[in-house]
């Protein structure tokens, strides 16, 4: 259910460059060297494509879409603006997050967790997070003790951070700041009607579902159909009049 098995020669790389990060003691910016290598940052005047993916933290079609993407942006992560939007129901009586999330508080936790890293972050930085998070294990995600030691490998430093002030120094998620980001990001996916983790969305337009297997995705749902999905948008968006 959590993966494909059709890239596993590239999963497994994937695996065991996080195994080594995990195991390896932190040296400081080259932890980021494997991300670097495509994660470009090109300066360019081009419009981005707008992509979001609507996830539950904890949830299994979450991890497999946020795996899938990994692949896609080995490939187009220049011409690309990608964010994750969280599926979550607010709900005054829940204690601690006033909000109720579908795998538990703690899903609020690392939903928390992944918006505070989103917004103080470089996005390398963010998404080699939610990487690492994901490669402890579904369980593990929203854990404080996972969330400082996934800083340390993404290359910053939890407590001393604007992401320890925005989530909680103890990773609780248990803050303002980043309650109201929740809260924000949940108001976002009812506006885009997305209901369904995961839901992708290109451009705005929800382009495919993965709930169990994939759904209602009529250009295709593996790596190759994002890739020229987005390519084509991308010339849409920067065609020169
Ligand atoms: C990163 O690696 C390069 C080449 O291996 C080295 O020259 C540099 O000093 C390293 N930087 C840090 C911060 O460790
Ligand atoms: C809101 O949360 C409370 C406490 O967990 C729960 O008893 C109640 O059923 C929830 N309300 C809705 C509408 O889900």
């Amino acid at each position: 259910m959590y993966y494909t098995t059709r890239s596993q020669t590239t999963m497994l790389g994937r695996l065991l460059s996080f195994a080594l990060l995990m195991f390896t003691p932190v040296t400081g910016e080259n932890i980021t060297l494997e991300y670097q290598r495509y994660w470009a940052v090109t300066p360019s005047s081009d419009i981005k494509v707008p992509v979001q993916l609507g996830v539950m933290s904890r949830c299994p079609d979450a991890l497999l879409c946020e795996n899938v993407f990994d692949r896609v942006l080995e490939k187009v992560s220049e011409r690309v603006d990608l964010s994750l939007i969280y599926i979550a129901k607010i709900n005054a009586s829940e204690p601690y997050f006033g909000v109720q999330c579908l795998h538990g508080p703690q899903e609020c936790a690392g939903n928390v967790q992944q918006l505070c890293v989103a917004e103080y972050e470089p996005a390398i930085k963010w998404w080699q997070f939610i990487q690492c998070q994901n490669f402890q294990g579904r369980t593990m995600i929203g854990d404080p003790g996972t969330a400082m030691k996934c800083a340390k490998a993404s290359g910053f430093d939890w407590e001393s951070s604007d992401v320890g002030h925005c989530a909680g120094k103890d990773g609780s998620g248990r803050s303002i700041e980043g309650i109201n980001l929740l809260k924000q990001s949940i108001a976002m996916a009812e506006h885009l009607h997305v209901e369904k983790s995961c839901t992708v969305l290109i451009n705005g337009r929800k382009v495919c579902i993965h709930d169990g297997t994939w759904k209602q995705c009529e250009d295709g749902h593996t790596v190759n159909d994002f890739v020229r999905q987005i390519n084509d948008e991308y010339e849409r968006l920067n065609k020169k009049l």
